[in-house]
This record gives C-alpha cells, structure tokens and sequence, in this order.
C-alpha cells in the first residue's frame, strides 16, 4: 500500500491535535530546543532494521554471517556507541571513521577498511589496531601495503572485484561496471594476477574476497550475477575463499511512488544465500557471509526538519517555499536527482491545496530539494519534514556558505540525546 507511513520512522506518529510526533515529542518542540535544521534519528527504526537482517541470515544462510554497517551513510562519534551496543561490526573508509570506532567500543575483529586510495597512515592504522580485513582495491593498493606491512606476521586482506556488470541505478552510484574507479578487473586478468600474487606472499592472509555493485538497487538478480562472477575468478586462481562479501547497496524507496519497487530485504538475503551456497556445493563448506548494508540500516530512520522562511511567487504561478537547508545538508538531489516527500509538521494530514517547489539557503540556482510537493497552506514560519533523511545526507554535509552543519539528535525510549552538536564553526576553524 502507497501509504506516508512506510517511509517513516516506526516511532512517528500524529497527536489528537493533528501534531507531527516523534515517539512523544512534537517537531515544534523539538525544533524550537535545538533549532533548525534539524535531523533526528529514530532508535527503534534502527534497532528493528538490524533484528531484521539477522533474523533474514538465520532463516536463509546456513554458515556464519556478520552484518557490518557502512559508516559513510551516517556515523558520529555517539552513534557509533550505538552501533557498538546493537553488536554489529562496521565497514569504514578513513582513519577517522576507525578512530571513532574503536573508541565507541566496535569490536577491531568486526572492521575492515576500504578505499580506492587508501593512505598510509591508514593502512598503518588498520595493521595497528589488527583490524578484520584491509579491503585491497587496486595493485598500487596491494604495492603500498607489501612495503607498509614489516611485521612478521600475516595482515589479514581481502580482495574487492569488480564484476564488470551494469546495475539499474544512478550511474554515480554504480560502482561495479568495468570502468569504474572501485576493485580488480576480471576481463583483464587483474584480478586472478592480484589474487595468485597474494595467495604466493607471505606478508599476507587472503580472507575474502568482496564486491559492492553499487548502491540503491532493488534487483535481486544482479547480486547473483557478480557474485557468480566473482567466485568464478577466485576457483579459477585455485582459491576457497573463506569469507564473502557482497557488499551493501540494497535499497530504499523515499517517495510514494518507489514503494513498489522495493521487492523486500528477505530477497536479497535469499538470494545471496542462495547463490553461495550454489558455489560452494562441490565442497563440504559453507563460507562465512559479510554484508554491509549502510542505507538499509539507517535511512528511513532519521527525518530531516527545516524552518519555513518564506513563499515566493513567481510570475508563471509556481510557488517557491524557502527552507533554512538545502544542499549544505542534503546534497542527494543536486548530485542524483533524488526524489522525495515532505510533511508539513503542524499539519501532516491536511489536504493538499497548494503545489510547492522547496528550495534551499543556499547560494546556487540548483540548490532545490523539491521540484514540486502538494501540501496544505504553508506560512513562514512552519516546519518541513522531509522523511528518509537518515543516509548520505550528514555523511556528505558540507560547509557551504559558511553555514554550520544540522544538530543531530537520538530518541530512545522516550529520551533526546545529541548525536551531533550544532556545529559551531568560529571554534572548530579557529587557528
Ligand atoms: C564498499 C561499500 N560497501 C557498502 C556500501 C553501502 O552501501 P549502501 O549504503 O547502499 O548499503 C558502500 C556504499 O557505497 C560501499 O562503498
């Protein structure tokens, strides 16, 4: 069913005074203690998001699984505690990213690293910290941690393939066709050459073998085909891996009308299941699964909240509604077109009468979140809430006009906490 609620957090609801609330707290109230904008993320959103996934790989995946999020769709130095405490293990990308979550308490046996161009410092920081798995992506890649790597001990790697497959999403999120900048190409040789060179070198443990497709997909089918693929190379070099991971990528709608292509996160852990146990049916052995789902965990989670500033009219009759955001937090439209929703917080249920274009703070023509949304009478001064915010937003948050980065904040039981603090730009740039 097309209905608003299955692109929000579990928690939120509407009041007998037709408020939006967020398990007990109006968007009013919330907004005028912390200011605008304004993210908020939704624990038991998260939390059931997780059970979920396990519930999915006991159900479908006869070996051992781990469920390690994707950092880069949102992480802070709190939620990263909050990720600690539900158990699972995190896919990072920077020195910073592992800092964090080291310091919050994530197992360093639950954290693998990845990156195209991965520096020194952070490949030393991996080794030091002896994390899971360094993710090699390319042979520079492979060269600087053979020279990196001086202990006398194996460092534990996997490799990322690039299946050289095309997948139904926005190209900048396809990350597994042949010329893109992510993994070892199979057509080439690239990948069996990286793969018998780290099977004939000491100075390393070959652990798994990994891919990720791409991002936002709701096709099962692809995730078949590369790793399909990628195992093909992997017998074709003589090697059982004994980890797999597909990578993240699953999807999310976040507007009405991507609801019916969200075929269900049970299909892509079926799948995967399905497919690997295909592989490895000649052996007595059932590989450990990785997945690294970042979107799927955290997206429908967390709302974005802005203040009304004011409604322009343009000539042509268009009506312009300012939003105190934009692209500084919310980059996802510019950069992919994203589509949304968005309720009015002081009335979520009201009918439509007027038809909107939401534009942000921001100094650039292109900076719209919405190209046209039916909301009922807006005036300056109101709040938009725009649902599905809990991804890729903060994580790609920029400074843009010098305008400070959102609050972020945490509802649990009932409780606020802060996740991220305004940002206070005059002391973190100071020098
Ligand atoms: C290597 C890798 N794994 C996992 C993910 C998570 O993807 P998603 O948030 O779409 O699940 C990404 C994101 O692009 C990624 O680059």
């Amino acid at each position: 069913m097309k209905n608003i609620y299955s692109l929000l957090p579990d928690s939120a609801s509407v009041s007998e005074n037709g408020d939006f609330i967020i398990s007990r707290f109006t968007i009013k109230e919330l907004a005028e203690k912390y200011g605008t904008p304004l993210y908020i993320y939704d624990a038991v959103t998260v939390q059931r998001n997780i059970q979920i996934l396990r519930n999915c790989l006991s159900r479908y995946y006869p070996g051992d699984s781990t469920i390690t999020y994707a950092a880069k769709a949102y992480f802070s130095y709190p939620f990263a505690q909050h990720i600690a405490k539900m158990g699972i293990g995190v896919d990072i990308v920077s020195e910073n990213e592992l800092l964090f979550a080291l310091k919050a308490g994530i197992s360093p046996h639950k954290i693998h690293l990845h990156g195209n161009n991965k520096t020194d410092s952070e490949l030393d920081g991996a080794i030091q910290s002896n994390i899971h798995a360094i993710v090699l992506d390319n042979f520079d890649d492979l060269n600087r941690l053979t020279h990196l790597s001086t202990r006398n001990y194996s460092v534990p790697v996997w490799i990322r393939i690039n299946p050289e497959i095309d997948v139904n999403t926005h190209p900048y999120r396809q990350t597994g066709h042949a010329l893109s900048k992510f993994g070892f190409t199979i057509s080439d040789g690239q990948a069996e050459n990286a793969i018998r060179e780290l099977l004939s070198n000491p100075k390393f443990q070959l652990r798994g073998i990994h891919t990720h497709i791409g991002s936002q997909i709701f096709d099962p089918h692809t995730y078949s085909e590369a790793i399909h693929k990628m195992l093909a190379v992997a017998k074709k070099s003589q090697w059982l891996p004994v980890e797999v991971c597909p990578g993240g990528g699953w999807g999310v709608p976040y507007h009405l009308e991507e609801i019916d292509l969200d075929t269900g996160i049970e299909h892509w852990i079926k799948e995967i299941s399905k497919t690997i146990q295909e592989e490895y049916q000649d052996t007595s052995f059932i590989p450990h699964l990785f997945l690294e789902p970042g979107r799927w965990i955290v997206a429908r989670a967390g709302i974005a909240v802005y203040r009304v500033g004011g409604i322009k009219s343009l000539p042509n009759g268009e009506k312009l509604l300012a939003i105190d955001g934009g692209m500084g937090d919310n980059i996802r439209p510019s950069l992919y077109q994203a589509k949304y929703e968005a309720l009015l917080a002081e009335n979520p249920l009201g009918k439509p009468v007027t038809r909107y274009k939401v534009v942000g703070r921001y100094c650039e023509s292109g900076d719209t979140l919405l190209e046209e949304i039916d909301l009922p009478e807006v005036q300056a001064g109101n709040h938009l809430i725009i649902p599905v915010a809990g991804a890729y937003h903060l994580s790609m948050a920029s400074n843009y006009n010098l305008v400070p980065r959102p609050a972020v904040l945490w509802i649990e039981n009932g409780e606020v906490t802060v996740l991220q603090k305004r940002e206070n730009l005059w002391d973190s740039w100071w020098c």
